[in-house]
């Protein structure tokens, strides 16, 4: 079946649900894992939902529909699905709430045999290739009251019109590409996610110029590897080349030309990826933010190598500085793991040297995670978790006082600023973000919200700027 013709049954499932909810005000809670790609997942599922009848609440309890989007990158996140699920047994059995769990995790065979074995309340399965086809797995979930699974294992197709009801109305997330053929060692994304698919130009044009109209200013471009954007090979095959639209550096240089829109980010590039076309891109085209995700995963040539990374220290440094010295005001930002299998103290020292060259803006920490199905799970020397701790403590500790240091660098200066609203904390006061993404509070009147102003900077804390107007 086509895939248009895929949504428009799913539309028609939609319309289904909606009349079999009538009247009975139900709700939906839904919690997310992960990353902004399931974030983003998150946004289709719940514009798909809301449209089914279903108004969101922030308490599982009173919710008619539980939903989880899981994220299976770390192993943290199982334990506090694990944890959600055992809390929602209760609320089954009183309530008789609909329990559905998709995602990563479920792309996992080991995890989905534990759910049906320890959590047999659970309703609805899916995975990271169905997401679209909710509306007919929850349809069928609630005629039948039968349990549905819906997992695919080959790689899914990439689906275009599915509602989507966004968290922000100023920062809008734009998947441009899916899965991952990389297969970093640590990794377990390309086993879930599947090969790279990338979105036709047509379509992530339209749906940001349909952004732009509504009033967004601040758009990220999403993918796993977003910088092998049409590159990968039944792309090459089909020969695209939409308004001139036939790499990435192309596809922001179009973005770029779209009014209405001011800001664009994108996460994540790969390194070994970074090509020139991409860094003239970044540095001619003027509502491209000037700081970089550069993810270094380690500084170690050897740890590199072993995590499949294919490139080395060297390699990123020398990138780095040609990035800095062809984009004016370039900050970065990356993804750094501590303890893969065999890292040496010596292997460490190498990252903390990097972190100490580059000086980041802002540096993802995470302790390495086994993953069942990986190399890295079946590599000699693991190392143990109170090693993995004292180097992720020393790394934090280099990290915060750089971040102190280059916070300094901020007060007197001028940035520009789109603000977002009051401060989650303080509501008197105004919150925004620099181009460089960090965030800063200030005084002002509430109509600046959703405007891009200048702000001078006052003073600096770890983790925001206060600015004066
Ligand atoms: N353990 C720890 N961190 C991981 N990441 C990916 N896989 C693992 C793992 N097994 C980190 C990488 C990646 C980020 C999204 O998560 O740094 O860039
Ligand atoms: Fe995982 Fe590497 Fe692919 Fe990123 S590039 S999703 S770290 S395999």
């Amino acid at each position: 079946m086509e895939t248009s013709q895929e949504i428009e049954k799913q539309k028609q499932y939609i319309e289904k649900v909606k009349e079999a909810n009538k009247g009975k005000n139900l709700k939906y809670y839904i919690l997310t894992m992960g990353c902004q790609l399931n974030e983003n997942d998150s946004e289709k599922l719940c514009g798909m939902i809301e449209e089914m009848g279903y108004a969101k609440t922030e308490q599982y309890q009173e919710a008619d529909l539980v939903l989880f989007n899981t994220c299976c990158v770390r192993e943290n996140a199982e334990d506090k699905l694990f944890g959600k699920l055992g809390e929602l047994k209760r609320v089954k059995e009183q309530k008789g709430t609909i329990i559905a769990i998709g995602g990563c995790m479920m792309q996992e065979k080991h995890i989905t045999d534990k759910i049906h074995e320890s959590y047999p309340y659970t309703d609805i399965i899916f995975g990271t290739h169905t997401l679209h086809k909710f509306p007919e797995d929850l349809y069928k979930t609630i005629q039948s009251k039968t349990k549905m699974q819906d997992v695919l294992d080959i790689d899914g197709e990439v689906y275009e019109g599915l509602p989507i009801k966004r968290t922000s109305n100023i920062k809008a997330s734009v998947t441009i590409m899916y899965g991952c053929n990389n297969f970093c060692t640590y990794c377990i994304v390309p086993y879930v996610r599947g090969r790279e698919r990338s979105r036709h130009p047509k379509d992530i044009l339209e749906e940001v110029e349909q952004l732009a109209k509504e009033g967004y200013k601040e758009i990220t471009l999403l993918g796993q590897n977003v910088n092998s954007y049409l590159i990968v090979e039944q792309w090459k095959e089909k020969n695209i080349d939409y308004q001139g639209i036939n790499s990435f550096a192309t596809l922001l240089r179009a973005i770029n030309k779209i009014d209405g829109i001011e800001r664009i980010r994108f996460v994540s590039p790969h390194p070994k990826d970074f090509t020139d076309d991409v860094i003239d891109a970044i540095a001619e085209c003027e509502k491209v933010c000037k700081l970089v995700h550069l993810p270094l995963q380690s500084g170690s040539t050897n740890v590199l190598k072993r995590m499949n990374r294919k490139y080395t220290k060297e390699q990123y440094i020398e990138l780095v500085d040609k990035m800095k010295s062809r984009i004016p005001n370039l900050t970065l930002s990356t993804d750094i793991i501590v303890g893969f299998a065999g890292e040496t103290e010596e292997d460490f020292e190498d990252t903390l040297d990097v972190v100490k060259k580059v000086c980041f803006e802002q540096v993802y920490m995470f302790i390495y995670s086994r993953r069942v199905g990986t190399p890295g799970d079946k590599m000699p020397d693991q190392i143990p978790e109170e090693i993995k701790h004292e180097r992720f403590n020393k790394l934090k500790e280099l990290v915060e006082s750089q971040i102190e240091e280059n916070n300094q660098k901020y007060v007197g200066t001028i940035q520009k600023v789109l603000v977002e609203g009051p401060s989650k904390n303080n509501p008197e006061l105004l919150t925004g973000r620099t181009d460089s993404n960090k965030v800063v509070i200030f005084e002002g009147p509430a109509e600046l919200k959703d405007k891009i102003i200048d702000l001078k900077i006052v003073s600096e804390h770890m983790w925001y700027l206060k600015g004066e107007i």
